[in-house]
């Protein structure tokens, strides 16, 4: 295992001035957490150039990453010392909070950059109590799986303390793709971030249920295929439709309303009931969809329910 120096004696060190430009272009990163993503993250910073100080809770994650130079913490205290910015990568804010809260002190007067998925709430929670502890917070979102980190395709939506963000603009490029800074609420990033996430996992329920559906129907998923992106295809004028009827609060129901949602739902349902597939996300579905139309809006279009979805 490599000996950790704190930046302070590394910069003590440095004799030369090729030295210390090379660290003003490479300087030193700590990851924490080495799941999936944190060892992608200490991947990017690794061919990048970076000297890469990596710690995780469990032992034996880091194997990969030593190999390509990484250098491993002992503890988590040892790796925010080895350098001016740590960016922590974990399950959740509550895994944040067990590994940062006992080494607030060493990383005090440094900058923390939480890449860790949670809720606006919580990222609001953690940057105040980084104030507190006189740590340069900034939360980001990472929008795109770990395939893309390194390469342009990434996109990493950042919240908080723009000075961290404008101080961290190298090391952070390394992560590829589109770095987006939102604004000064920490919780900006996670509302973003909650906000896709809800696309996607109920296109994903939705996607699911389909294939159980057609499957009983004795139709393979890769018949279904072409057809199922062909929707796909069609959602991104969808979406913004119904994005400029959400912000404008109008909903016209001209092209397609909520009688003839509720029935198409009402098939789909019907169906699966036949097969003895659970119905219970369509169910909700059509449930509110029910409520507005009861409520007199069967003749108003389909975002009329971001409204209806905020009643009790
Ligand atoms: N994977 C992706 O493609 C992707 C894409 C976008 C965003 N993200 C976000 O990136 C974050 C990390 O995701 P991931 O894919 O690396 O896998 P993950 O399974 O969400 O997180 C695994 C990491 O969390 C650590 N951890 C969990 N509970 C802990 C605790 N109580 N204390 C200390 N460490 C704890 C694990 O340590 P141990 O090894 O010790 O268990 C490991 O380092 C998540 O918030 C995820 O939503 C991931």
């Amino acid at each position: 295992m490599s000996h950790i120096m704190t930046d302070k004696t590394q910069r003590g060190n440095s004799e030369s001035d090729e030295g210390k430009r090379d660290n003003d272009k490479h300087p030193p990163v700590t990851v924490i957490g080495l799941g999936p993503m944190g060892r992608a993250l200490a991947g990017a910073f690794l061919k990048a150039g970076h000297p890469t100080i990596v710690w995780n809770r469990s032992p034996g994650k880091a194997e990969a990453l030593a190999a390509q130079g990484a250098v491993l913490a002992n503890t988590a205290a040892e790796a925010a010392a080895a350098s001016r910015l740590t960016i922590v990568c974990v399950r959740d804010y509550d895994a944040v909070h067990e590994i940062v809260e006992p080494i607030g002190e060493s990383l005090s007067g440094r900058a923390l950059v939480n890449l860790t998925s949670d809720s606006p709430i919580r990222a609001r929670q953690t940057a105040e109590w980084a104030a507190g502890h006189g740590i340069d917070y900034l939360d980001g979102a990472i929008m795109t799986p770990i395939t893309t980190i390194g390469q342009n395709s990434a996109t990493v939506l950042y919240s908080g303390a723009k000075a961290v963000f404008e101080a961290n603009r190298l090391i952070l490029s390394r992560i590829g793709g589109a770095s987006v800074y939102l604004s000064e609420d920490a919780g900006r990033a996670a509302a973003y971030d909650v906000s896709l996430l809800d696309i996607f996992w109920t296109a994903m329920s939705g996607y699911i249920h389909a294939l159980a559906l057609a499957k009983a129907e004795n139709i393979s998923g890769k018949e279904l295929l072409p057809f199922a992106q062909g929707i796909s295809g069609i959602l991104p004028n969808i979406m913004a439709a119904l994005a400029e009827q959400a912000d404008q609060g109008q909903y016209p129901g001209d092209s397609s309303n909520l009688l003839s949602a509720a029935a198409g739902l009402q098939h789909i349902i019907d169906t699966a009931l036949a097969h003895g597939i659970d119905t219970s996300v369509l169910i909700a579905a059509n449930h509110i969809a029910r409520r507005a139309i009861d409520a007199g809006y069967g003749m108003e279009g389909f975002a009329r329910l971001t409204e209806e979805l905020r009643k009790k």
